[in-house]
């Protein structure tokens, strides 16, 4: 399903604000009116007006045309605040040089004398449409009727709506970034549709967790080594630098990898080169690095996690992934998104019920959109038909999201491959068996999944 755009207009003169609106709507647009009567006062925390902050807040506008009558301290606002990412129109019912130059300081990128000229307008309303409905794919066109999406990420919601314009802008350019989310936001499909909205799409796309390797071993993984570069380098060994030339590195868990490493990274992305471990000369690669975080980051900076330098580097393009409590509709949208999943996979028809619904909507999910996938699938197993509040026991999932070392039993000295073994089949049994997800949890694929799977049996 392509992304509806959305337009706010605020006029005074009623009857140009519904041709106006008309003649979005015959473009595909979504339009808004809301009533202008006389100056909107403005206050220093916002629009006074509480009708009028409502609707401004009510969604992520792409598009907003504002009566110049509503007061140039109101403009100065939607400019610089309100409306932030919006194409502004101003309109006006005298042509006058200096209230067009207010408004352009003011953040208005477009500026007309009333009534519109179907013309002109049409065109910049065409391309600003094009502009958001890039942002979907056409493979998208799948059988969710109420989430928009953008790439590999679903939602509607005001703050989705945000990040999909921040991605749709910074996608397709080469620039380093930096995802900051709490656990299970999907951080993972934001660095994922990254690389497939941009020119890079055609290439690798590899993925490195950082905390996945021994500190030792995350240097030759990253830039490779040479034959005999160290005692175990039996052969030479591209790193994952170099496999991902012409594509996308996505690094996860930045803040895990020690402070020597991350100033070698540092300079790999200011000299675009690689040098293996044991080589001499350095090798030139053509690679977008996108890093992810779960932790605030300048409290990691702050604690000697994150190397400050390479923070700014990163953090260039800084893309906050919120949190699923904050985005309201889209927290029943996505349960019945995953819950229309396992119905087509089962070719079941299990539904919500009321009360399942309110659950959902009410709770805080803690391990956001991934508590919020593996919630609904338990529901999912334990009901026929309808699905009850009573089929979720949201606290254990979120305790069990928390889950650690200790709990799974892994007390000091133990061998390492017992402690690997431990926490593949804990993982397991916490995904209820699903070997796909315990192997994206573990960060492995899923054949070498299946392998370690085949030894433990034998
Ligand atoms: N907006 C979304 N639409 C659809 N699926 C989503 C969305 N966000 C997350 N998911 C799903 O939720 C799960 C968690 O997402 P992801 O692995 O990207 O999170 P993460 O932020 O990388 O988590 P972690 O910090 O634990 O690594 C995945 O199964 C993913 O497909
Ligand atoms: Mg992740």
């Amino acid at each position: 399903m392509p992304i509806t755009p959305y337009c706010l207009i605020i006029d005074a003169d009623q009857a140009h604000a519904r041709r106006l609106a008309d003649f979005c709507e015959d473009r595909g647009w979504h339009v808004t009116l809301h009533p202008l009567d006389g100056a909107i006062t403005t206050g220093p925390t916002g629009v006074a007006d509480d009708e009028l902050g409502e609707t401004l807040d009510a969604r992520d506008w792409d598009c907003a045309f504002i009566d110049t009558r509503s007061g140039t301290e109101f403009m100065r606002l939607c400019g610089s605040t309100l409306l932030d990412d919006c194409e502004l129109f101003a309109m006006t019912d005298t042509d006058s040089g200096e209230l067009a130059e207010s408004c352009i300081r003011a953040g208005f990128s477009h500026y007309f004398c009333k009534p519109f000229t179907p013309e002109n307008l049409g065109l910049l309303l065409d391309d600003i449409r094009e502009e958001v409905e890039a942002a979907a794919p056409a493979e998208s066109a799948e059988k969710i009727e109420t989430l928009d999406q953008f790439g590999l990420i679903r939602g509607s919601s005001r703050p989705m709506r945000k990040l999909f314009r921040l991605l749709r802008k910074v996608g397709p350019t080469d620039t380093t970034a930096l995802v900051i989310g709490e656990s299970g936001t999907g951080k993972e499909l934001v660095a994922e549709t990254l690389h497939a909205v941009s020119d890079r799409s055609d290439g690798p796309y590899l993925t490195l967790n950082c905390s996945a390797l021994a500190e030792n071993l995350i240097e030759s993984e990253l830039f490779g080594h040479e034959k005999g570069s160290f005692s175990g380098a039996h052969k030479q060994h591209q790193g994952f630098f170099e496999r991902a030339n012409g594509g996308t590195l996505f690094l996860d868990e930045i803040t895990e990898m020690q402070p020597e490493l991350q100033a070698k990274l540092l300079r790999t992305l200011e000299s675009g080169e690689v040098r293996r471990v044991g080589a001499v000369e350095p090798l030139q690669v053509d690679v977008r690095v996108i890093a992810a975080t779960n932790r605030d980051p300048m409290v990691a900076v702050a604690d000697g996690q994150l190397r400050e330098d390479l923070y700014y580097r990163l953090a260039h393009i800084a893309i906050h992934v919120p949190p699923l409590r904050r985005r309201g509709p889209d927290i029943a949208g996505l349960a019945q998104f995953f819950l229309m999943q396992l119905n087509e996979r089962h070719d079941t028809t299990l539904w919500l019920n009321d009360s399942a619904i309110a659950l959902i909507e009410g709770y805080d999910w803690p391990g956001n959109v991934r508590q919020l996938r593996h919630a609904i699938e338990r529901a999912y197993i334990v009901s026929e038909g309808e699905i009850g509040a009573e089929a979720f026991h949201l606290e254990d999932d979120a305790a069990d999201t928390n889950l650690g070392a200790a709990d799974i039993g892994i007390p000091l000295g133990m061998p390492l491959a017992e402690v690997e073994k431990r926490i593949i089949l804990a993982n397991l049994e916490h995904a209820d068996g699903n070997k796909k997800a315990t192997a994206e949890a573990l960060g492995i694929s899923l054949k070498t999944l299946y392998n370690k799977l085949k030894d433990y049996e034998s």
